[in-house]
């Protein structure tokens, strides 16, 4: 049990029927409210997408062979719906074939049952598929309340407000620029947001001292990259981004930190992230110094591109990216 699971409200699991034999439907409803589920039934596709969009439904269980919209289509209708959210899918089918099987999985189907079913066993996978939604929910609820602490920890500063959501859309749109897949865009969303979360264990002192640092305060402020690792460090779903926290003030030529490394010893995902905290914090006012404009800023990068800072060929694919938007009036919200 993690730490937020008491705030996923425990109800009692609904559950869509879709059958076009009425007998079976009854006989699924009594088989699922013994059970303790409470259910919905539907003896077509449209009364099925009525009941799902109007009432908090957690799993459907579809006949395949429907008149009009048949059971793989109203499994694709329902998935659609329901968008990034989980939600889970049994087809009921008599058809044993492997042709259908695919087609199942095609719609989005999480699960088969070959009629005539067996109560036990279909009972076994609904509880499985519910469990596993609840822990996908689990787990975006505890995402997003570190996410949102995140964002509202540097709100609290005019000066970082809004820095964190920023890098994090850029690294994004760099990601794809790179043609990097699809998984790194999302570990680069969440890395983006929670770079500097270790700020969070910081005075507000001193993160917000106008004056030049000590040499103690700079050390101190140091501490927040590795500070952030072991923050995010027992969340399960933070883990493939630790690097990219703990890494991300790191220099091509080892002057950085906290561990010196060097070259491509430096993850490739903090390498970019490097690259765009520098330039929002290059454009960005800061209690020191007014803003920089995105062209400045680009040229200064250009000039400083084979300096030790950052991986030269990685900031020659930045500007690429990025000069273009500059010509085109391209304005950071900082
Ligand atoms: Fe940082």
């Amino acid at each position: 049990m993690g730490p937020f699971t008491c705030l996923i409200e425990m109800e009692t699991p609904s559950i869509l029927v879709v059958d076009d034999v009425r007998s079976n439907l009854e006989l699924m409803e009594a088989v699922f409210m013994k059970e303790g589920f409470r259910v919905y039934t539907a003896l077509g596709a449209d009364a099925a997408i009525d009941l799902f969009t109007s009432n908090s439904i957690d799993l459907a269980v579809l006949d395949v062979m429907m008149p009009g919209v048949d059971g793989f289509e109203l499994c694709t209708r329902l998935k659609d719906i329901s968008g990034k959210r989980f939600f889970p899918v049994i087809l009921l089918t008599a058809l044993t074939d492997r042709q259908s099987k695919i087609k199942g999985i095609a719609s989005g189907a999480d699960d088969f049952i070959s009629k005539p079913f067996d109560n036990s066993e279909l009972i076994m996978k609904i509880k499985s598929l519910l469990k596993l939604k609840r822990l996908n929910e689990e787990l975006d609820h505890s995402e997003n309340i570190i996410l949102t602490l995140a964002v509202a920890m540097e709100a609290r500063d005019p000066y970082t407000k809004g820095h964190s959501t920023r890098v994090s859309k850029l690294s994004v749109d760099f990601v794809s620029f790179l043609g990097l897949p699809e998984t790194d865009r999302k570990e680069m969303k969440k890395a983006g947001i929670l770079h500097d979360i270790g700020k969070i264990c910081l005075s507000e002192s001193l993160l917000r001292k106008p004056g030049p640092l000590t040499k103690e305060e700079v050390e101190m402020i140091k501490t927040h990259a590795v500070l952030g690792e072991e923050l995010c460090r027992p969340l399960v779903s933070m883990r493939k981004i630790l690097p990219s926290i703990r890494y991300h003030h790191e220099r091509w030529d080892g002057g950085g930190f906290p561990d010196g490394l060097g070259g491509e010893e430096i993850p490739l995902m903090a390498r970019i992230l490097a690259i765009v905290d520098s330039f929002d914090a290059m454009v960005s006012v800061r209690p020191y110094r007014d803003r920089r404009s995105v062209r400045v800023t680009l040229e200064t990068m250009r000039e400083e591109q084979h300096d030790g800072q950052w991986d030269s060929e990685l900031l020659g694919y930045f500007l690429t990216m990025m000069w273009p938007l500059a010509e085109k009036g391209y304005k950071t919200d900082a």
